[in-house]
Order: structure tokens, then C-alpha cells, then sequence
């Protein structure tokens, strides 16, 4: 049993692999401000598992907070979630991304490093790969970003991978998670992102449940079958399962590990709507829209170097993510309607 500082971890991926430690006899620890998440998440881990996470409420950025965390919690290792996520905001306010993403990472290093501690599991994305010239991507694709989020990934893997190269001691691994979906199978976390939600899952799940009026399918001639976007969908806990494996992993090695977290199947925008449709049995409203400046055709994983390193693989289904997110979605709506009566 290890005691695990989850950064982030009351946010959406978060919260899962807080599931998957726990249930995997670990210790998780919890770090959040709370910017795009809410303290409830901790009422629900711990209905799912019967253990509360520990809590400390804080920014990534506050390095005291942080000496503070590793030191009276006795940290193992660290899983860094916490970072803004979205590619449009990103493009507006590019400096507030820098500054969680890359100023938060290197807060985070120098306190690990005073802590001596050495253990660190970091969250890319597929952004890191900007338009591959084929699929699926491979972890030795070049990389490059064509929007400030994907900087802030790209930059922290390199910032990572000097780490490795000079400091001896270092067990990193760098994950580049395809496109998460669904949610735990109780329906009592998932994705709520605080506004309107900027990826595909949610926004499908609130225009099933009526709350928003349409999907906008920006783009419908690009070259795959359908002529919409065709992305690697995973189901969120798989995904948080695959940091299990990968602590494991860097555990066992030390140096530097870099895998895909994905399925290795492609599924365009209109096929993941026709799955959601079919789970939930609403119909889902959508109208074509121009594409957007930031999109790019297709993404999805060679997932393999995952499975020969860490022996991880993604075993749920499309019908699975989509299931799962419909009855987080009914949960939080149920909720929702309770809390308006009870306020009048
Ligand atoms: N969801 C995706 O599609 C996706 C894809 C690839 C990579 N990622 C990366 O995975 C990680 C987790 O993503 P997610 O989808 O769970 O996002 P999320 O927004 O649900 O979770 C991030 C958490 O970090 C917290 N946070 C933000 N700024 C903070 C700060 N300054 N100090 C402390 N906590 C802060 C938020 O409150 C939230 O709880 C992020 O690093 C993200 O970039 C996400």
C-alpha cells in the first residue's frame, strides 16, 4: 500500500484513478483548488469505496501547500492530473495555461525534489502528436502542437524527459490519453465540468437529457468514412486503470516511460451520437456546423507499447462508455431538480 498525491483529483479522470488506487489497496491524496471540480466528489468516492480520501485543498502552484502535502501525508508518488484542458479557452487565455500547466509542473518537481521524492506519473494527451500524418499513432510519431494546451503538454513532456536525462533517481511516465468517455458504472462520479462542457461526452449526454438544445458537428468533409471527425474514444476507467499499471511500471523501472492510453479503434463524431442514441433511447438532435480552425481529421492509438511495457490493455466497449455517461448523466440531473425544489 502506497500513499499517492493525485494532483487534480477531484476532477474527472481524477476521481476514477482515485477509484482505481483505492481499489488497488493504495492511499490516495487528493490536491485541488476545486477550478473545475467540486468538493461533493469526495461524499461519492467514498459511497463507491468506503474510504474517504484525504483532502487538501490547495493550488498546484502553492509551494508550500505542497511541501506540506508530501511531507505530513509521507508521499510515495505523485500522479499530476491538476491543469486546465481546454484547446478553445486555451487559445484566449493562453498565459493562465501556461501558468497551471507549466508553472504548476515545475512547482511540482521542485517541492518532489526537496521531498526526495522521485516518482511521477504525468498526463499528456494525443494533442502532443498535432496532426499526425498517419493512423494509428505511434509514440515515435514527430511531435508538435498547434494550439497553447497542446504547448503546455508538449513543453511538460520535455521538461519531463530533461528531468530524466540528468537527475538520477527519476521513475516518470508521460501517458498521452486519447478521448475519455463514461463514467464510473455506479453513475455517482463522471465528467462535470463547471459550465458548458467542452468535450463531446458531456455535451451529448446534457443535449440528450435536453438541457442543451443540439450537438454541433463541426465538419462534415473530412476524409474518413463519414466525413466527420473520427477520434480514439476510452472509457475513463480504463484509462484510470492504466495508471495503475504505469505506477507499477515506473516502480518496477526507473527512468522514463512514454505509452498511448487509448482503445486502438477509431469512432467519427456521428458514430459515438447513433451509440448514445441507441443507450439511451432519446433521440439526439444535431446540425452540421463549419469545421473548427483547431480540429484535425482523425486520431486514434497503436496502443501497444502500453500492453508490452505495463501489460495494460482497454477492455470496455463504445455501448459501455456510452451506458455509463447516460446513467452519470440521469444521476446528476435527478440531482439537480432536487437541489432546485429544495432552494424553491
Ligand atoms: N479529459 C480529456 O479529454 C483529457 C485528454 C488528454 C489529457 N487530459 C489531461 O488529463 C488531466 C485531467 O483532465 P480531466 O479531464 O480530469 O480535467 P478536469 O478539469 O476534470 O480535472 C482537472 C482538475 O484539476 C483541478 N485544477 C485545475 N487547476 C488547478 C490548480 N491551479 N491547482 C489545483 N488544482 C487545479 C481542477 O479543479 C480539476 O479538479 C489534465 O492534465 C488534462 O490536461 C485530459
Amino acid at each position: 500500500m502506497a500513499n499517492i498525491l493525485v494532483t487534480g483529483g477531484a476532477g474527472y479522470i481524477g476521481a476514477h484513478t482515485c477509484v482505481a488506487l483505492m481499489n488497488a489497496g493504495h492511499n490516495p491524496v487528493i490536491l485541488d483548488n476545486f477550478h473545475n471540480s467540486s468538493p461533493q466528489v469526495l461524499d461519492r468516492l467514498e459511497r463507491i469505496t468506503g474510504q474517504r480520501p484525504v483532502l487538501v485543498q490547495a493550488d498546484i502552484r502553492d509551494r508550500l501547500a505542497l511541501d506540506c502535502a508530501l511531507e505530513a501525508h509521507r508521499i510515495d508518488a505523485v500522479i499530476h492530473f491538476a491543469a486546465l484542458k481546454a484547446v478553445g479557452e486555451s487559445a484566449e487565455i493562453p498565459v493562465d495555461y501556461y501558468s497551471v500547466n507549466i508553472g504548476g509542473l515545475l512547482t511540482l518537481i521542485e517541492a518532489m525534489t526537496s521531498a526526495n521524492i522521485r516518482k511521477l506519473v504525468f498526463s499528456s494527451s494525443a494533442n502532443v502528436y498535432g496532426e499526425p500524418a498517419s493512423v494509428p499513432v505511434r509514440e515515435d510519431f514527430p511531435l508538435s502542437a498547434g494550439n497553447p494546451y497542446g504547448r503546455t503538454k508538449l513543453m511538460g513532456e520535455m521538461i519531463l524527459g530533461d528531468l530524466a536525462a540528468t537527475q538520477t533517481g527519476w521513475h516518470i511516465a508521460r501517458l498521452r490519453y486519447f478521448n475519455p468517455l463514461g463514467a464510473h458504472e455506479s453513475g455517482l462520479i463522471g465528467e462535470a465540468p463547471n459550465g458548458i462542457p467542452s468535450n463531446i461526452g458531456p455535451y451529448v449526454a446534457k443535449v440528450a437529457a435536453r438541457e442543451l438544445p443540439e450537438v454541433s458537428v463541426f465538419g462534415d468533409d473530412y476524409d474518413t468514412p463519414d466525413g466527420t471527425g473520427v477520434r480514439d474514444f476510452i472509457h475513463v476507467m480504463d484509462l484510470a486503470e492504466g495508471h495503475i499499471a504505469a505506477l507499477d511500471g515506473i516502480w518496477a523501472a526507473p527512468g522514463l516511460t512514454t505509452v498511448n492510453l487509448g482503445t486502438g479503434k477509431g469512432c467519427s463524431v456521428l458514430e459515438l451520437i447513433h451509440a448514445f442514441e441507441a443507450q439511451s433511447g432519446r433521440r439526439i438532435p444535431y446540425r452540421i456546423a463549419p469545421r473548427r480552425p483547431a480540429d484535425i481529421a482523425q486520431s486514434y492509438a497503436d496502443p501497444s507499447l502500453a500492453e508490452k511495457l505495463l501489460g495494460w490493455k482497454a477492455s470496455r466497449s463504445l455501448a459501455d462508455m456510452c451506458r455509463d455517461t447516460w446513467r452519470w448523466q440521469m444521476n446528476s440531473s435527478a440531482a439537480g431538480e432536487e437541489d432546485r425544489a429544495l432552494t424553491g
